[in-house]
């Protein structure tokens, strides 16, 4: 395993609008704390992270109630109107901390269930790469593409194909030109990988475990406890 540092940003400035819950998902309780608390201290425990940037929304009123004991520096952030904006802000106030052109991993906040050898192998398989890459799980369902009225229209070749999760990790100079050029031409930006790929040059996949789940919908929860209690949490 290399020694170098490692900065993780977490953009937490979502409303969750599909949880249909009274408080942005990230602050749901999942067992005996709230998402986000999960999330940022499976990263803090991780040796080779140097700190966190996290961003927060500025009508965020539950962030103060949170009380977080991490084993690494926290930084907050404001955070944008999409996510984009949001790791965008977390990535120039990196820009002020730090004197070198670090490696970065982007996390979402509510993906609580992060497996910390999941994080090694990234670090392994990258850390000499000269782009980055991110985490993603190979499609595994037959996948089917559909025309008006829910007509079945082709069956896609699923050899290849992955879902994009995070950790998505690339140099703090890099990703933060990536990320400005995709907002200046409106290029809807889903992940960093997305915008680093506009720039013309070629990130990893490294494959993850598909518990890494991304908590969107209510029945997440149950499936994220779960899965902490399986990976030992509790
Ligand atoms: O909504 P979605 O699940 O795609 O959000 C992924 C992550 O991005 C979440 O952690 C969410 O809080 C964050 N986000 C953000 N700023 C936004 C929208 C989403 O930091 N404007």
């Amino acid at each position: 395993m290399t020694s170098l540092r490692f900065w993780a940003v977490v953009p937490a400035a979502g409303i969750g609008e599909r949880m249909q819950a009274d408080r942005p998902k990230q602050y749901l309780q999942l067992d005996d704390k709230t998402v986000i608390e999960y999330t940022l201290q499976r990263l803090a425990s991780h040796a080779q992270i140097a700190g966190i940037i996290v961003a927060i929304s500025p009508e965020d009123t539950w962030w103060p109630s949170l009380s977080l004991s991490l084993n690494c520096p926290l930084h907050v952030v404001e955070g944008g109107a999409q996510r984009a904006d949001s790791v965008l802000n977390a990535l120039s106030a990196l820009s002020d901390l730090v004197d070198d052109d670090p490696w970065v991993l982007v996390h979402d906040a509510a993906r609580p269930c992060l497996r910390l050898t999941d994080v090694d192998q990234m670090l392994t398989s990258l850390s000499e790469h000269d782009v980055g890459g991110i985490l993603g799980i190979p499609v595994n369902d037959t996948v089917k593409r559909t025309g008006l009225g829910n007509v079945i229209t082709e069956t896609v070749d699923r050899r290849n194909l992955w879902r994009a999760a995070t950790p998505q990790m690339f140099h703090l100079r890099q990703l933060k030109s990536a990320l400005e050029m995709a907002i200046e031409q409106h290029f809807p930006v889903t992940d960093e990988a997305s915008a680093i790929e506009l720039m013309g040059v070629k990130p990893m996949m490294v494959e993850g475990h598909s518990d890494n789940i991304k908590i969107t919908v209510p029945q997440d929860l149950a499936l994220a406890s779960w899965f902490l209690q399986q990976q030992g949490e509790h």
